[in-house]
C-alpha cells in the first residue's frame, strides 16, 4: 500500500496543473493595454473635419471583415469597437493598438498604414460609440444631433 500517498500527491498535482490551466484560459487574464507614453499621444487628425470620413473608407476596406460595419463584431467574435471599455481609452491608445496589433489574440498589426490613415481610421471608431442603435447603454447622451462631435476639444 506504499503507494496511496504517492498518487494523492500526483492527482493533487494535477489538479491544481489545470487549475492554472483554467487560470489562464480566462480572456481577462493579460490585460493588452498601451504604454503610458503612447496612451497620452494626441491625436493630430482630431481636428481635421475629413478625418472621420477617411478613416470610415479605410475601415470599410481594413477592418471591417473582422469588427463589423456597425463596429460590434458580434458575429465575428472580434473586439466590439463601440464598448464602452474600448471608447473609454484615448485615441493615442487606440492608435497604438492598432499600429501594434495582438496578433496572437488575432488583431494584425497595421503598421504598415500610413500614420495619418491610422489617425483617421481612429477618429472614425469615435463616431461608432454615437451610431449605437440599441441606446441600451445609458451613457446618457445617446440623443445629440450634432454631426461632429469634435468641437468640444481644445477650443
Ligand atoms: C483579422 C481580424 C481583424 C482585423 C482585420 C482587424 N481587427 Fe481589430 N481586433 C481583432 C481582434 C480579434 C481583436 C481583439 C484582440 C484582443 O482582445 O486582444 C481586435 C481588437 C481591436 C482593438 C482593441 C479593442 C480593445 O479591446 O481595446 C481595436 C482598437 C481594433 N481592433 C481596431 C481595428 C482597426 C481600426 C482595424 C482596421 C485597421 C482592425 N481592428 C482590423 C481582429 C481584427
Amino acid at each position: 500500500m506504499g503507494y496511496r500517498p504517492l498518487s494523492i500527491a500526483v492527482l493533487a498535482f494535477a489538479s491544481l496543473v489545470c487549475l492554472a490551466i483554467a487560470q489562464t484560459a480566462k480572456p481577462t487574464a493579460d490585460k493588452w493595454e498601451a504604454p503610458a507614453d503612447a496612451a497620452a499621444k494626441p491625436n493630430p487628425e482630431a481636428k481635421n473635419p475629413d478625418a472621420p470620413a477617411v478613416g470610415r473608407k479605410l475601415y470599410m476596406r481594413t477592418c471591417v471583415g473582422c469588427h463589423e460595419e456597425d463596429g460590434s463584431g458580434k458575429d465575428t467574435g472580434a473586439a466590439n469597437l463601440r464598448s464602452p471599455e474600448v471608447q473609454a481609452q484615448s485615441d493615442g491608445a487606440l492608435f497604438w493598438k492598432v499600429s501594434n496589433g495582438n496578433t496572437a489574440a488575432g488583431m494584425p498589426s497595421f503598421a504598415s498604414l500610413p500614420e495619418t490613415d491610422r489617425w483617421d481610421v481612429v477618429t472614425f471608431l469615435r463616431t461608432l460609440k454615437d451610431a449605437s442603435g440599441t441606446g441600451a447603454e445609458g451613457s446618457g447622451e445617446g440623443k445629440k444631433d450634432s454631426p461632429q462631435g469634435h468641437k468640444s476639444k481644445g477650443h
